[in-house]
């Protein structure tokens, strides 16, 4: 089986969702301590499926990680856990550097004990894979090729900071002390179970809601956006085939201004839930107050990824956007559920009497 923590978070989730849906799938057990951000809703999909067991903890717990560890006998780990807003980290750092930096340091100790006590046949086999992103690189001129994994790292902001790191304790437990370890740095997300405080679905909710749509500063910053589901692919491909002390960026070629995001949604929603006085979801966007130390340009370059694992993204950035707008609309209940706090009662109200998992 696999252990993978931060799997009630987005991406995590649908990592979890996607690894059960792959034909003689290994069995999950999903570690996460529902923060704000972990919603067990994700996983509700999996509810009294045997291969999948949900414990709450924190990667932050080094008791509760022998016990796992030692109980289910994982042959990966796979990292997600993190604290991954860049607004919140320039609010208040402190949880990022306690799960990002030091719940990774927990977790590599736990892990890196577990690891020398296997048997060789799998201590050969067990790797470690740390989800990381392509912030850790820093800012891009506007002309300047993509981030290749040789980029040097240059974290702009707190959150960017506390991942470069995590990623740099990841590498030094593999030097020093031999782990098996693979880090993957990705750019921007998008897709299903993604928290609407990020830009895209932030903006879905804002608009149907007759909400202002705030664009920082002139809008025109570039992100690379990746659909969910191809990030999962290229973890489960890393995981398979990914050498061991290597990294891998992964990326859609896929670069947008932040305007052209917000038009795109807008457009979407146009056609689909067209307002009521006829006018365009466009009209609602307000240009606000820049998010301080805001990087200007991220893109990503993939071509190891490509060219010794064979990965490619399965979707266009036109597929995967209608598909998300497409599964916001269809979600109107978790989205309520979300933006009212409902839940956050989730887990009590779904394990009523029983241990979570
Ligand atoms: P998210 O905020 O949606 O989810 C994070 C999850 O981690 C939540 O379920 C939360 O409850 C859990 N968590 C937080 N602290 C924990 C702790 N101490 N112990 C156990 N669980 C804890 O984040 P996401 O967008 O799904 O990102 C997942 C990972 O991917 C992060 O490491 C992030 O840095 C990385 N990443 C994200 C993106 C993106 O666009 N969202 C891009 C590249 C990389
Ligand atoms: P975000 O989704 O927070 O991801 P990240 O900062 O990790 O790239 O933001 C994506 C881009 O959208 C970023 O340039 C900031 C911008 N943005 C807005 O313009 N308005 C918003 O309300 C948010 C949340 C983000």
């Amino acid at each position: 089986m696999i252990l993978v923590s931060g799997g009630a978070g987005f991406i995590g989730a649908n990592f979890v969702i996607d690894w059960l849906a792959q034909p003689g799938a290994e069995p999950v057990v999903t570690l996460d301590k529902l923060t704000y951000a972990g919603n067990l809703e994700n996983l509700a999909g999996l509810q009294g499926d045997a291969r999948h067991t949900f414990v709450q903890g924190d990667i932050g717990d080094s008791a509760l990680l022998a016990r796992l560890l030692a109980q289910h006998r994982p042959r990966a780990v796979v990292n997600f856990a993190a604290e991954s807003h860049v607004d919140r980290s320039i609010h208040g750092a402190e949880d990022f550097i306690q799960t990002n930096i030091v719940g990774t340091f927990r977790l590599l100790e736990a892990v890196r004990a577990y690891h020398a006590a296997l048997p060789a046949d799998e201590r050969a086999a067990f790797r470690f894979l740390h989800v990381s992103t392509d912030e850790v690189y820093g800012s891009l001129a506007p002309e300047a090729p993509a981030f290749t994994e040789q980029h040097r790292y240059e974290p702009n902001s707190p959150y960017s900071a506390s991942k470069a790191a995590s990623d740099h304790l990841v590498r030094a437990w593999h030097h020093t002390h031999g782990l098996p370890v693979v880090t993957t740095n990705c750019s921007n997300n998008y897709g299903p179970y993604h928290f609407p405080e990020k830009l895209i679905p932030l903006m879905i909710v804002n608009a149907l809601a007759g909400k202002p749509l705030p664009v920082y500063g002139d809008g025109r910053q570039v992100r690379d956006w990746l659909y969910v589901g191809d990030h999962c692919s290229a973890i489960r491909r890393v995981l398979e085939a990914g050498r061991v002390g290597e990294t891998y960026n992964v990326g859609g070629w896929n670069e947008k201004t932040n305007l052209e995001i917000v038009h795109t949604v807008c457009g979407l929603l146009d056609e689909w839930r067209p307002r009521a006085d006829g006018q365009p979801y466009a009209s609602q966007i307000a240009f606000v107050t820049d998010r301080p130390g805001h990087d200007r340009r991220y893109a990503i370059d993939a071509t190891r990824l490509r060219d010794e694992l064979g990965w490619t993204p399965a979707e266009t950035f036109d597929t995967g956007i209608r598909k998300t707008v497409r599964w916001y609309l269809d979600h109107a209940d978790w989205v309520a559920r979300v933006q009212s706090g409902a839940y956050r009662e989730w887990v009590a109200r779904q394990y009523a009497g029983a241990a979570a998992g």
